[in-house]
């Protein structure tokens, strides 16, 4: 191991000794490339320099903590994944009494509203409790906010027609100069809060996970924790959507899923296993 490296990987042990962030198996690429972009752009020579500010100094620390993460996202990102949580998903969740909706690794919001643009249009959202979290402060606020450029919306709106939505795209925004702003209705039954998926434990009784491009930026042992975390946060029949690049196959968990649309990347509990 290079020096480079050893000071990185020390540096990584003392941000979760002081601050409890657990970068440690996160996949070493994506990590190095952040922490080293954070270091070009700050007056340090070294890791070895950076850590003393950073156990010393909270604000410090906290002004790093949105580069540390990557939180590119927007609305009906993949579309076929929204076409198919249409087709396949929302008729599961409409049976129920009270749909429970967990977005981990949510982001500035977009992936949450087009949710609930979905959950709306079924005629269903009104029974639906929408839980959205990060590990980001700074993102939760924009996602609370639901304030978007404007320059973003024409992408969304051909995101939103090629997942098959029909209505006209005005009725969830409004919009002022440069920006728009997300239609309180959509809002009302959306809490956003702040959670780790490396180191806080289960929200419980969820009938719908989505947790789409954030185990990525994972290794094996630490998507086998957030599994875990997972199954013991779905209910007996509950579903389960990942990202494009993510599955289940191959991780720990993998016998307590069935497929439920492998090419969509969307997982079910099997019926027969209990919470472990
Ligand atoms: C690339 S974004 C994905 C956003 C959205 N899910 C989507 O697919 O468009 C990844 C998000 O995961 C969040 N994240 C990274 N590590 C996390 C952790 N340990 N716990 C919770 N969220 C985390 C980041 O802050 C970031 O907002």
């Amino acid at each position: 191991m290079n020096v480079i490296d050893i000071e990185l990987k020390l540096l990584l042990e003392a941000i979760y000794l002081k601050y409890g962030y657990d970068f440690r198996k996160y996949t070493s690429s994506s990590i190095q490339r952040r922490f080293k972009r954070i270091l070009d752009n700050s007056d340090f020579d070294s890791f070895s320099e950076m850590q003393h500010s950073i156990l010393r100094d909270d604000s410090y620390f906290a002004s790093l903590l949105p580069e540390t993460t990557i939180s590119v996202t927007e609305m009906f990102r993949d579309p076929t994944f929204y076409k198919a949580v249409r087709e396949a998903v929302i008729p599961e969740l409409a049976k129920l009494e009270l749909v429970k909706v967990w977005h981990a690794g949510c982001a500035s919001g977009e992936e949450v509203y087009s949710m609930a643009i979905l959950l709306k249009e079924a005629g269903i959202y009104d029974k639906c409790r929408i839980y959205a979290t990060d590990i980001d402060e700074t993102v939760l606020k924009q996602a609370k906010e639901g304030i978007y450029k404007l320059e973003n919306l024409r992408l969304y709106i051909e995101n939103y027609r090629a997942s098959g939505g029909i209505e006209p795209f005005t009725d969830y925004y409004s919009s002022s100069c440069d920006a728009v702003k997300i239609e309180e209705s959509l809002k009302k039954n959306i809490l956003f809060s702040c959670h780790n998926l490396v180191t806080d434990s289960v929200f419980s009784e969820m009938d719908l996970i989505i947790c789409r491009n954030v185990l990525i930026y994972f290794n094996r042992e630490l998507q086998d924790r957030v599994f875990k975390l997972f199954r013991d946060s779905l209910h007996h029949s509950g579903i389960m959507c990942l990202g494009s690049r993510e599955s289940v196959r191959f991780s720990s968990s993998s016998s307590e899923f069935e497929d439920m649309l492998e090419s969509a990347r969307i997982y079910k509990v099997k019926s027969n296993t209990l919470c472990k």
